[in-house]
């Protein structure tokens, strides 16, 4: 039986936080064995808003160290990096030319991020889903895992691979096959530290809002002691009213792997100040390991490097031919 493809992205834009390790790639690692597997470093999307240059390469291997860190094992994943794929860009383009302009208009992220930078809008932030689509189709992927503020993406991108099947390969073998979302059973959203009900989130001006993988166990127990709360005695999940107090209880069942039944029943007396040390030792214990290994491959820049020209070898094998395939259905002739 062959395995289904997965292929996910990251930006190497700020650092990995727990929200991504939590909410993301501790479930790649979970089910690599199951499925084959391409994790990219997408540094293509990462220029769609202004970025500093001086940072962009040191950006891009800290996150492939840190996949690598975290569990993501080279026997099942092809980890590599977008730029070093030309395909990414070339299809892209192909793509460009037959997806409507209003379908990028709606997309939700779109709108958020062009209110946020007010002027200076490039072309490549409206852009971005289709490169994101042709990352994707490229690879012909079975699935995709993605939170919630990806879905709509990926939709567009079964759209758009959708729409080549049917401009050019009506009653013929499809071009594209159409990814589906894998969605994480829990932990798919981790709340910022100060405020409950907005996602963890790198592009949060306050480093306040979240813990990052590489933070020291002196950071950790700064930001969570500054972390908002309430001021009810007891701890309760799932009162709408106090999304603070679910969130970090859902953090520390997440981090402990307590069921929710037994972290309920531990904290449902305790008071913050007894809850905040529990929660510290929790992700000091688990990101202690994760940043040993990162430490020891960032020891090595070879060994990365060569891991991810492997990996830039064995994508651009797969990309190279389906681009050539959508090439030629469009009409193009190869050299
Ligand atoms: N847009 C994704 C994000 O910001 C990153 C991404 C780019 C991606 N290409 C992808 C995710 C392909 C999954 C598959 O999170």
């Amino acid at each position: 039986m062959t395995k289904k493809r997965v292929l996910s992205g990251v930006q190497p834009t700020g650092h990995l936080h727990l929200g991504n390790y939590l909410g993301a790639i501790r479930q790649w690692v979970a089910r690599q064995a199951d499925y084959e597997n391409y994790f990219c470093v997408v540094d293509l999307h990462a220029i769609t808003v202004p970025h500093n240059p001086a940072e962009l390469a040191a950006n891009t291997y800290t996150v492939a160290a840190l996949y690598l860190a975290c569990g993501i094992d080279p026997t099942h994943a092809t980890i590599f990096v977008q730029s070093h794929v030309s395909a990414h860009a070339e299809l892209t383009w192909l793509l460009n030319c037959v997806t409507p302009l209003n379908w990028l208009e709606d997309m939700i992220q779109f709108k958020e991020k062009a209110v946020k930078q007010g002027e200076n809008v490039a072309v490549g932030l409206l852009d971005y889903p289709v490169l994101m689509a042709a990352d994707i189709l490229l690879y012909d992927a079975d699935l995709v895992p993605v939170g919630e503020d990806q879905k709509q993406h990926l939709e567009l991108t079964r759209d758009i691979a959708a729409r080549v099947n049917h401009l050019f390969a009506r009653n013929q073998p499809p071009i594209f096959k159409l990814p589906e979302p894998l969605i994480a059973k829990e932990g798919a959203r981790v709340m910022s530290l100060t405020d409950g009900t907005k996602k963890m989130s790198k592009s949060d001006p306050s480093e306040f809002s979240r813990i990052n993988l590489l933070d020291s166990p002196d950071e950790i127990r700064k930001k969570i002691k500054r972390c908002k709360t309430d001021s009810i005695r007891g701890l309760t999940f799932d009162d709408p009213n106090r999304p603070e107090a679910n969130n970090l209880l859902t953090l520390y069942q997440l981090l402990t792997g307590k069921t929710k039944e037994a972290v309920a029943a531990e904290c449902a007396e305790m008071g913050w100040g007894q809850f905040k040390p529990l929660l510290t030792d929790a992700v000091i214990a688990t990101l202690e390991p994760i940043q040993r290994r990162y430490n020891e491959i960032m020891a090595d820049p070879s060994y990365l490097k060569n891991l991810l020209k492997k990996g830039q070898e064995q994508a651009a094998s797969v990309a190279n031919a389906t681009l050539e395939r959508v090439k030629l259905a469009f009409g193009f002739t190869l050299p």
